[in-house]
C-alpha cells in the first residue's frame, strides 16, 4: 500500500496546487491513500465546509489539522460533522472534534492520529502519554498506523518518532511549513520525517504574502496576513510504502513539486 502524506495546504494556490498536481503523482507512485493537513486550508487560517469539500473532491481521504483549525468559527461544527477530519488529540476533552480515526480502505485498516507538540506552543496534555493510550489501542485493530505530529521544535518530533519506533507505521512532522531533509525509516521500522513541508505559494513565507510578514517583523504590530492567489506553487509531502503484513515502512519517499497557477 502507498500512502501520500501531504503537508499543510496554505489557502486557494495551494489547494489548487493539489488538485493540479495529484492525478499524475497518484499515477507515477500508484498511490491508494492520501491523507493531508488542512489546517490552514482556508485563506491561510483553518477551514471552511466548502474547502474541505474541494479538497475531497481532488481525492483527499483523511484531513489532519493543527493549532491554526480554530481559526476560522465557520469551521469548527465540521470537526464533528465531518468523520474523515482530525484535530490534534492531546486537546482537552470537551474540545470539539476527535483526534484519531480506523479509515477503511477496502478491505484494509488504516489508523490516522493527529497530535500536537507543547514547545513554543499551547501547552495543552502531554502529547506522548495521549499518543501512547491510542496507539496501544488502535493495534487491537491495524497495525497500519500515521501519526502527524504537528510541532515547533525539531526535538519535539524526532523524540516522537523514536518513542513510536516499532509501533506504528510512520511519523511526520507538520506545522513548520517547512520541508526536512531527513526522511528516514527508524530502527523499528517506522517511516519517519520530521516535517512535510507545505502545500502553498512558492515566493511567500510560510505561504503568506512577504509584505506583511516583513512588516510584522520590522514594526513589532499586528498586520493583515493574506495569501497570494496566483503564481508559483509548491506541493510537499511523503509517498510511505507500508508493508500490509506487518505494518512497517518499507520505503519512505521526500516529494518536492512545483508548479504555477
Ligand atoms: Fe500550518
Ligand atoms: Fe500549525
Amino acid at each position: 500500500m502507498n500512502i501520500l502524506f501531504l503537508g499543510d495546504i496554505v489557502g486557494k494556490i495551494g489547494r489548487r496546487g493539489v488538485g493540479l498536481l495529484l492525478p499524475r503523482i497518484r499515477e507515477e507512485f500508484n498511490v491508494d491513500l492520501v491523507v493531508a493537513n488542512v489546517e490552514n486550508a482556508a485563506s491561510g487560517f483553518g477551514i471552511t465546509e466548502n474547502v474541505i469539500k474541494e479538497l475531497r473532491d481532488y481525492g483527499i481521504d483523511v484531513f489532519t489539522s493543527g493549532n491554526h483549525i480554530w481559526d476560522k468559527k465557520e469551521g469548527i461544527p465540521l470537526l464533528e460533522a465531518c468523520e474523515n477530519l482530525l484535530r490534534p488529540a492531546n486537546y482537552p476533552l470537551d474540545v470539539p472534534g476527535k483526534g484519531f480515526i480506523i479509515f477503511s480502505h477496502f478491505d484494509k485498516k488504516v489508523g490516522i492520529i493527529n497530535i500536537q507538540g507543547r514547545i513554543f506552543m499551547e501547552p495543552i496534555e502531554n502529547p506522548f502519554y495521549v499518543v501512547k493510550n491510542i496507539v496501544e489501542e488502535m493495534r487491537k485493530y491495524t497495525k497500519i498506523i500515521l501519526v502527524d505530529v504537528h510541532a515547533e521544535a525539531t526535538s519535539e518530533k524526532i523524540a516522537m518518532g523514536y518513542f513510536l519506533d516499532g509501533l506504528v507505521t510512520a511519523v511526520v512532522g507538520t506545522h513548520t511549513h517547512v520541508q526536512t531533509a531527513d526522511e528516514r525509516i527508524l530502527p523499528g521500522g517506522t517511516g519517519y520525517i520530521t516535517d512535510l513541508g507545505m502545500c502553498g505559494a512558492y515566493d511567500s513565507i510560510l505561504g503568506v504574502e512577504k509584505e506583511a510578514v516583513l512588516k510584522k517583523f520590522l514594526l513589532q504590530i499586528p498586520q493583515k496576513f493574506t495569501v497570494p492567489e496566483k503564481g508559483l506553487f509548491k506541493m510537499e509531502g511523503v509517498i510511505i510504502e507500508v508493508d500490509e503484513e506487518n505494518g512497517k515502512t518499507k520505503n519512505i519517499i521526500r516529494l518536492q513539486r512545483r508548479g504555477e497557477i
